[in-house]
């Protein structure tokens, strides 16, 4: 649009009472000019105000646009290697270097590795007892934190490994199984917000690599914590498939009641702060509805109720865990279930 033309529209509609005072607004023109080239003002509708505010709202758009794109690529990231330290970084532990970013994806970090290491192996020999030439399972085996003392233990027998990270499996495998004939690990691509984003697979497709009645021991540390009803069932029937008729289960769980819960949200003693406030069907509660699998508590009734329909019993009574303060007599920190085949 030409020069005059354009001066009398402004004058007309942004500054009507405007006495024309022609330098200054020679300047004016010019600077509009300008802002009417960065602005690409072509809408003659718009007053200058508006003419502004289009430009801010297009470029707070774009901003926008490149903060979510960014964003995007974060969260894929975040999804591919949650972890941004060192990925070099590990842990020397029983002679093998375990990388730290797969250590902090199961639940702990150099720190109380072998302590929590330690503690798991006593507690098995002392619930369920190991032998040399026992056959054993391990379900969310990780990176091979209990898996690496056992080498140690099963001399003579066999321990299969099974997790969701392909990563941590196959470390175990190009590690520990390398070392170790008689140890196997197994990926399933088992999808799963926490460990296993893209996942494709679920936990009821699985079937455990293992003959009927072939095991002597199966323990799952953490694992029952992360997992609704029907997952926990399907382990259970192939439990009953794949256990000897004197072969035991070590399972850990959190069980709650009324005085647990209120125990546990008065005291709080895990990082989790574990309160679990919503019921998502009756006897099953999850802590935090963002994260619904991040810890899923039962009942003592749904317990019971999977143990009976799976065709299980309890090998030992169920042992109370530490984590909610209610319990006097902890045994583990969280609650075990010790089970056997019906
Ligand atoms: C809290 S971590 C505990 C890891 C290991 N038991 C330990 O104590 O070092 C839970 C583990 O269970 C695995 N996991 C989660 N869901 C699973 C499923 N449905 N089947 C098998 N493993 C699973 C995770 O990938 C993770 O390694």
């Amino acid at each position: 649009m030409p020069l005059v033309p354009l001066l009398r529209r402004f004058k007309s509609k942004v500054a009507p009472n405007l006495t024309l005072n022609r330098s200054p607004l020679d300047r004016r023109i010019a600077d509009l000019i300008e802002e009417n080239r960065a602005l690409r003002l072509t809408d003659d509708h718009l007053t200058a105000e508006q003419a502004v505010l289009k430009q801010n709202i297009e470029e707070l758009s774009a901003e926008k646009n490149a903060l979510t794109a960014r964003l995007e690529d974060l969260l894929r990231e975040k999804k591919e290697s949650w972890w941004d330290g060192d990925p070099t970084e590990t842990h020397s532990f029983m002679g093998y270097k375990i990388p730290v970013d797969l250590m902090l994806m199961t639940g702990g970090g150099p720190a109380s590795f072998d302590a929590v290491s330690d503690f798991h192996i006593a507690t098995l020999k002392k619930w369920i007892g190991l032998e040399a030439n026992h056959t054993v399972l391990e379900i969310g085996c990780g990176i091979g934190r209990d898996a690496i003392p056992l080498t140690h233990i099963l001399t003579n027998g066999r321990y299969v490994g099974i997790d969701i990270i392909k990563r941590s499996i196959d470390w175990c495998t190009g590690n520990i199984a390398a070392k170790n004939p008689n140890f196997s690990f197994y990926h399933y691509d088992v999808a799963d917000e926490l460990h296993n984003g893209g996942g494709t697979t679920s936990t009821l497709d699985i079937v455990l690599p293992l003959a009927d009645a072939s095991v002597d021991r199966i323990f799952l540390f953490s694992v029952f914590t992360h997992l609704l009803q029907p997952e926990i069932e399907h382990y259970l029937r192939e439990f009953r498939r794949v256990l000897k008729r004197d072969g035991l289960v070590y399972a850990t769980t959190f069980v709650y009641n009324d005085d647990i819960l209120k125990s546990a949200r008065a005291v709080s003693l895990t990082p989790f702060d574990l309160r679990f406030e919503h019921e998502i069907s009756p006897g099953c509660r999850i802590n935090d509805p963002a994260h619904p699998l991040g810890a899923v508590a039962f009942t003592r009734d749904v317990w019971d109720e999977m143990v009976e329909t799976c065709g299980m019993r309890y090998a030992k009574p169920f042992l109370n865990g530490g984590w909610s303060g209610f319990h006097s007599d902890a045994a583990d920190g969280q609650d075990v279930a010790i089970l056997a085949t019906r």
